[in-house]
């Protein structure tokens, strides 16, 4: 097999690969990451073709002159971040609201008075496409600097059909042209648009089940169906009906789940198969249960919390102690939490939120990439997955989140190729 490139002399190796990164960790297997120093990988094809320990690997395989030699020394070397959770296409930024927070109003109260998402909305519809294409690729560029190499990506800016299918059409073309993966959710249930408030919530999440979904499945524009399940926007019973009419059409479940008042979205979740259900800050006991005997994954988004200034994050160690399997991401997005940054989400998920250093790693790599769908593909560093890999400059894992805010990724690799480095 001829190596393409060659990654030798990495004081740590995370692979991830302990149990052949086939199956998300749950529990307390999320403590085990697969380290290895000294590490070296090996790529070929676009494909990890071989990993160990960089003697080892220097003595079993045929390096030919045309292979690329990267010095790793000093250097950890991980799996792709996966960011399962962001809203990168949206016109316009808020931070008139982030002032009316920090002056005492609460994100619901803004959101009823018309700002927060209907806000955004607002001037999403107003906005050539284009310009949002434009400012999408310069945020996505930035996660790829932070050492992220496949998102999950968020419509439910539109709030019409025609505004709707138009944000799905640009995930699309950004995945096509832009260096990151991405995989594309229907959230035409972000919030009810004015045109539909007063009283006649039931008649927007028709339209959302008789023209939106049917339009989004057919056109094939995403893969998974989301819905703000939260008092004041979408009840249980509007989300159930939305996400069964999702899953008739073939739609993977994604929920945004017990946020800001503890709803039941997490039971919700659980019973609709729902792949994973996100935020959970007001998770109940019930719903951790739900979680640990399932296989939905827990997303938490502890960087949203911090940036509302609410002093109350998701129960991670609940969660891990109880067995679920839990996922991070940034949610970004131009409202709760405008942050491209997965490696200062790591960072809290340790301080606030009290998961180790390895389970962090378990949660925004292979966990993650199973929140996605793309499990299978990518999340580690196992023969056969994508050569999606990020060179830090940190001489071990937990150097990453203990160096907070700070800006570690050095290299940046995409199915075998450099995409970004320093
Ligand atoms: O995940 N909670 C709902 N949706 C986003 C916020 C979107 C916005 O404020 O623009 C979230 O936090
Ligand atoms: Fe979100």
């Amino acid at each position: 097999m001829k190596i393409d490139t060659l990654i030798v002399g990495a004081s740590e190796l995370v692979t991830l690969d302990t149990y052949g990164g086939q199956v998300p960790l749950r529990g307390k297997n999320m403590r085990e990451i697969g380290a290895i120093e000294n590490g070296a990988v090996a790529i070929s094809g676009g494909k990890v073709a071989a990993y160990g320990e960089t003697h080892d690997l220097l003595d079993k395989l045929e390096i030919g002159g045309d292979t690329n030699i990267i010095d790793a020394k000093g250097k950890t070397i991980t799996p792709g971040l996966v960011d399962s959770h962001t809203h990168p296409v949206f016109a316009g930024t808020r931070e008139s609201e982030f002032a009316m927070r920090i002056a005492g109003k609460s994100y619901m109260e803004i959101a009823a008075a018309g700002g927060g998402i209907l806000n955004t909305a607002h001037r999403t519809r107003q906005t050539p496409i284009e310009q949002m294409v434009a400012d999408g690729s310069k945020y996505l560029a930035r996660m790829v600097s932070h050492g992220t190499t496949t998102i999950e990506a968020k419509s439910g800016y539109g709030l019409s059909t025609e505004s709707e299918l138009a944000m799905l059409q640009a995930l699309r073309y950004l995945d096509q042209t832009e260096r990151i993966d991405i995989v594309p959710t229907f959230l035409g249930a972000h919030e009810i648009p004015e045109e539909y408030r007063d009283s006649r919530a039931d008649d927007y999440v028709n339209l959302i089940i008789e023209e939106m979904l049917p339009l989004v499945a057919e056109k094939e524009l995403a893969v998974f169906c989301d819905v703000f399940c939260e008092a004041g926007v979408f009840d249980l019973e509007q989300t159930r009906r939305i996400c069964y009419a999702a899953k008739e059409l073939g739609l993977g479940i994604k929920l945004h789940a017990d946020e800001i008042e503890p709803m039941g979205g997490t039971g919700l979740g659980v019973e609709l198969g729902a792949i994973s259900v996100d935020h959970i800050v007001e998770v109940s006991s019930k719903g951790i249960e739900a979680l640990a005997s399932s296989s939905t994954i827990a997303t938490l988004l502890p960087g949203t919390s911090l940036f509302l200034g609410k002093g109350k994050f998701a129960p991670a160690r609940e969660l891990i102690d109880a067995g679920a399997i839990v996922a991070l991401a940034t949610d970004f997005n131009p409202g709760s939490s405008p942050t491209t940054n997965l490696p200062l989400i790591m960072s809290l998920a340790c301080t606030a939120m009290k998961m180790t250093p390895e389970e962090v790693w378990s949660a925004v790599t292979l966990n993650a990439a199973f929140a996605v769908g793309l499990g299978e593909k990518v999340g580690s560093v196992t023969i056969g997955k994508q050569a999606d890999i990020t060179i830090w400059d940190a001489p071990n894992h937990t150097i990453i989140p203990y160096f907070y805010g700070e800006h570690l990724a050095e290299m940046v690799i995409k199915r075998g190729k450099i995409i970004w480095h320093r």
